[in-house]
């Protein structure tokens, strides 16, 4: 039964005191979310969905994929408020569904933190290369592919993924700043794309609307469900915020709503401004703009576009490292990653090690075939969330909770439905990888974190 053995929450919420700062307020945290989640999905995957899957019903596929994660998100709200600690879904499957569950969870956000950031770098490096190239100025071929794709490795990826790690290394309050004023950027260039995009919209391009039925909807739907990752990163930042109760669900549906109603607009106008078959490049949105001749604005976007992917990498970045920090300190990961620096008041080993592992992977490995494997992990975490919170209701009916998940049972259910269905949506090798992904979690589960697990350790504590 050791595999059910569950934290108490009154024991989760008095670790929780020690050690982090709460500097963080309502707007800090829909800003966070803000800056998790607009980035890659809507900048780069929009094109190659729109080209490959689904056509102009992109905008239908953000559509099914948004309603996936307000769902998720109105469930996490409820346990992101009544167990306001660090550690995100991990955590809440801890005091809920029991250990063995939580670490699964865990091991599935490090691939919605960990290789997700890897991904986004290098969309930002796509980017940031066409900048310099605008600029007269080009790196050597060898320094801009990984290795498998002719390349030596992806030398800005790398880089910027380290450059994030130092800022997050300084402290939480002078991040969540320099956060605030990159998504300020971000949601001015998409502002400035909105705008002179609409002159150039050619209905017509939105026939035929679906080329390639449901079936691309769905898979599209799968893959720019990439675009909505991120939104719970506000909820691992439990531990910092100042008002939990209040401020967390404000964070999650405030940050997730602006999002897709910034999807649905630009989606459109993109399948509206060229055929959706010539989206299919690595920076789309300037793209199509610079090919109806608005080249100005085109470069303030791609600008634009690189200060909205470095707001992700941030957040990202951030929560994978709360993670491990909350996972090594219930003893499941090495005890020497949860010191926290007694000058920045920050995990700094565990920001420093999760960045060069993030960057390894940006510079070295041909990420968008792991790109699925994101969404695969996080959707499977989402479903297990969902389970936590139908879990807790029976278990801890008691439980104080400022924010109710709304028509419950039905929305867990419906989260846990559309999840799965978006998970089936995936391709075959996604599935397979992610298969792999988990056997590697259930080893190292079971000889290491089980027995070394403070619930198995020190019982009582
Ligand atoms: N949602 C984030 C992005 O689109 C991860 O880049």
């Amino acid at each position: 039964m050791s595999l059910f053995r569950t934290k108490s929450i009154e024991s989760a919420l008095e670790q929780g005191k020690s050690g982090l700062h709460r500097a963080l307020g309502g707007m800090d945290l829909v800003l966070l979310g803000i800056g998790a989640v607009i980035g890659t999905g809507i900048f780069v995957l929009t094109g190659i969905a729109a080209a490959n899957n689904a056509g102009p019903a992109i905008t239908l596929s953000f559509v099914v994929s948004g309603l996936a994660a307000i769902l998720a998100a109105l469930v996490y709200a409820e346990l992101a408020s009544s167990v306001p600690i660090a550690g995100s879904a991990y955590t809440y499957s801890y005091v809920s569904l029991g250990e063995f569950l939580a670490w699964l969870i865990g091991w599935d956000l490090m691939l919605e933190y960990g290789v997700a950031s890897s991904v986004v770098a290098i969309g930002w490096s796509g980017y940031f290369n066409h900048i310099l190239e605008a600029l007269g100025i080009s790196l050597p071929v060898a320094l801009t592919k990984a290795p498998h794709e002719g390349g030596i490795m992806n030398l800005s990826a790398f880089i910027i993924i380290l450059l994030v790690s130092a800022v997050l290394a300084i402290g939480v309050k002078q991040s969540s700043r320099f956060n605030n004023v990159v998504v300020m950027i971000k949601l001015a260039v998409i502002a400035l794309f909105i705008i002179v995009a609409a002159k150039h919209v050619d209905v017509k391009l939105w026939q035929p609307y679906m080329p390639f039925g449901w079936q691309g909807v769905m898979s599209g739907a799968a893959l720019i469900f990439f675009a909505y990752i991120g939104f719970d990163a506000v909820s691992t930042a439990a531990e910092e915020a100042r008002n939990p109760q209040r401020d967390l669900p404000i964070g999650l549906l405030g940050s997730l709503l602006v999002c897709t109603l910034i999807y649905l607009v630009v989606s459109a106008e993109l399948t509206g401004l060229l055929p959706y078959h010539q989206l299919d490049v690595s920076y789309p949105v300037a793209y199509a703009l610079a090919r109806v001749g608005e080249h100005l604005a085109s470069s303030l976007i791609a600008v634009g576009a690189i200060a909205g992917l470095t707001s992700v990498l941030l957040v990202l970045l951030y929560a994978q490292s709360r993670i491990f920090f909350s996972m090594s300190r219930d003893g499941l990961l090495p005890p020497v990653f949860c010191a926290v620096h007694p000058r920045f008041r920050t995990p700094t080993r565990i920001i420093l090690l999760t960045g060069v592992m993030a960057a390894m992977v940006a510079g070295f490995l041909p990420i968008h075939e792991v790109a699925g494997l994101v969404n695969a992990g996080t959707l499977t975490a989402f479903v297990l969330v969902s389970f936590s919170v139908l879990v807790l209701r029976r278990t801890r009916p008691d439980l104080p909770r400022p924010f109710k998940t709304p028509f419950m049972p039905w929305t867990p259910i419906l989260a846990i439905i559309f999840c799965t269905y978006l998970i089936a949506s995936l391709s075959a090798f996604t599935l397979k990888s992610f298969a792999i992904w988990t056997a590697i979690g259930l080893i190292v589960y079971f000889f290491y974190a089980r027995s070394h697990s403070h619930l198995a350790t020190r019982p009582n504590g």
